[in-house]
């Protein structure tokens, strides 16, 4: 007998087969005739199969009878097409074998519904809920359509440090990686001697593996870093995380508009994988989440996404009716509510804003000709706002060194950085997708704590 997956068990070509299936109970129904049906998942789909259980199997009254929600089985029967409505295949056990039982009492995951902030005190039992399962189909599809666009792109996977001694954002929001004994570190005049720690310097967790990935494109020409960042900001909002997992493609020869074309292709590609791929997933969203969500999505497949300068966004903003709880004037930096209301309400797609003010960027965007404004740009999407952020680099090594200057960065630090600037210097461009950010505006899910398996936020890090 061929083992094979809940969600192949319930195509109709599997009628006939005998089959094993490994899963776990979510419901039993037992009925007066003398048999009982249960429903099996195994995180292959959303939904399960069901599995009749004659009473004549020999541990029938023993332990079937006793089966409740979350219990493991191994079920050995034959596929058969089902009469019941909603299912298309159903099978007739020859054998069920208990492997763990889940005491109905204590089990916390009762067959109510649960509020989110319930599920996250038990993560580790949250994957097994019709919600969980969904996300994390829907982000391994997501994650797998990011490295299949850039791998037929022609783009190279580098693989880029955790641990950094440079603040690529400059927003000083990181977190320190040190072997020093914080009761009794050794001191030099009263400060920490940094020199004795394992590095022999201050080192940090990254928060982006940007400046470490435009090496390899100044070297072999596209592209991508994908993996976790950290940032130690101690904001507690529906779409901040302290450790998140960022894709951060970059492109030797490349300026901001194609980046803005690469980007949209890539954020359409995306969406349009997960409605092909994960559609019962989406239905499941659609239904119980946000029902705007899979014709949000459809939109963007089709969409053009504007493009828009940051002064002309501050003029669209100014005049609107909307009473903004944030201020709105040239050279703040946009909130959520403002992202939102640009792309939700005024345009109602995505909106990639570009050319920002300098005072609110890092130092590593591309100085426009204005001398107030850097190449750089965001796509925000409705809901959730900002999803990537991204800008063309500086490439000319004197407005490089004016712009650390100017942010109170030591050149020094950044000598590796700069003699990019020195030897075959190139116009370069990239841009960063939070995948957090991604899942989040696909599935419709509030919370951005809800789209990563084990979420890290000021105060929590269980599990
Ligand atoms: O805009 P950010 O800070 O850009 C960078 O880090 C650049 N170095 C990227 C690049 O050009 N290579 O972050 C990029 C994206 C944001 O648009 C957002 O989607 C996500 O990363 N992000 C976060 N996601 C969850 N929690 C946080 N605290 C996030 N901060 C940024
Ligand atoms: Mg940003």
């Amino acid at each position: 007998m061929q083992k094979i997956s809940v969600a192949e068990a319930r195509r109709l070509e599997s009628v006939g087969r005998e089959v094993v299936l490994q899963g776990w109970v979510r419901t039993r129904r037992d009925s007066k005739a003398g048999f009982s049906f249960l429903e099996l998942n195994d995180g292959s789909s959303l939904g399960n199969v069901q599995v009749i259980v004659r009473g004549e199997l020999p541990n029938y009254e023993s332990q079937i009878k006793h089966l409740s929600p979350g219990c493991s089985v191994t079920v050995e029967g034959r596929i058969q097409a089902s009469p019941g409505k909603g299912q298309s295949t159903e099978v007739v056990a020859q054998s069920v074998t208990v492997h763990g039982a889940a005491d109905a009492e204590s089990y916390p995951l009762q067959k109510k519904q649960h509020s989110f902030e319930f599920l996250r005190t038990i993560a580790h039992l949250r994957p097994r809920t019709n919600t969980f399962g969904a996300i994390a189909r829907v982000r391994n599809c997501v994650s797998r359509s990011i490295h299949n666009f850039f791998q037929e792109e022609g783009f190279l996977y580098v693989h880029t440090p955790i641990i950094t001694t440079s603040d690529c954002e400059g927003a000083g929001q990181m977190f320190r990686v040190t072997t020093l004994d914080p009761a009794n570190p050794p001191r030099l005049d009263e400060e920490v001697d940094y020199t004795r720690d394992f590095f022999g310097r201050p080192t940090y967790l990254t928060v982006s593996g940007q400046l470490d990935v435009e090496c390899f494109a100044c070297a072999v020409g596209k592209v991508y870093t994908f993996g976790p960042t950290f940032r130690a900001e101690n904001s507690n909002t529906s779409r901040h995380l302290a450790e998140f997992w960022m894709v951060e493609p970059e492109m030797a020869f490349f300026d901001l508009a194609d980046t803005m074309e690469l980007a949209e292709r890539f954020l359409k590609r995306i969406v349009g994988d997960v409605l092909g791929q994960c559609a019962e997933d989406m239905q499941f969203f659609n239904q119980r989440i946000d029902d705007t969500v899979i014709a949000t999505l459809e939109g963007i497949v089709q969409s053009q996404f504007v493009r828009l300068p940051y002064s002309e966004a501050i003029e669209i903003l100014k005049s609107s009716d909307e009473k903004f709880e944030f201020p709105v004037a040239w050279g703040h930096d946009l909130q959520a509510e403002h992202e939102r209301y640009l792309s939700e309400r005024q345009f109602q797609r995505p909106v990639i804003l570009f050319d920002y003010p300098r005072t609110i960027k890092p130092f590593y965007m591309r100085l426009n000709d204005d001398g107030r404004t850097v190449r750089a740009m965001d796509i925000l999407v409705p809901k959730v706002g900002e999803i990537v952020g991204g800008s063309q680099r500086e490439e000319r090594y004197d407005v490089l060194l004016e712009r650390m200057k100017e942010q109170d960065l030591d050149p020094e630090d950044y000598w590796w950085y700069l003699d990019l600037r020195r030897y075959g210097a190139v116009p370069h461009s990239g841009f960063g997708l939070g995948l957090e950010r991604a899942v989040q505006f696909i599935t419709g899910m509030a919370n951005i704590r809800d789209v990563i398996p084990f979420p890290r936020t000021p105060g929590n890090a269980e599990f």
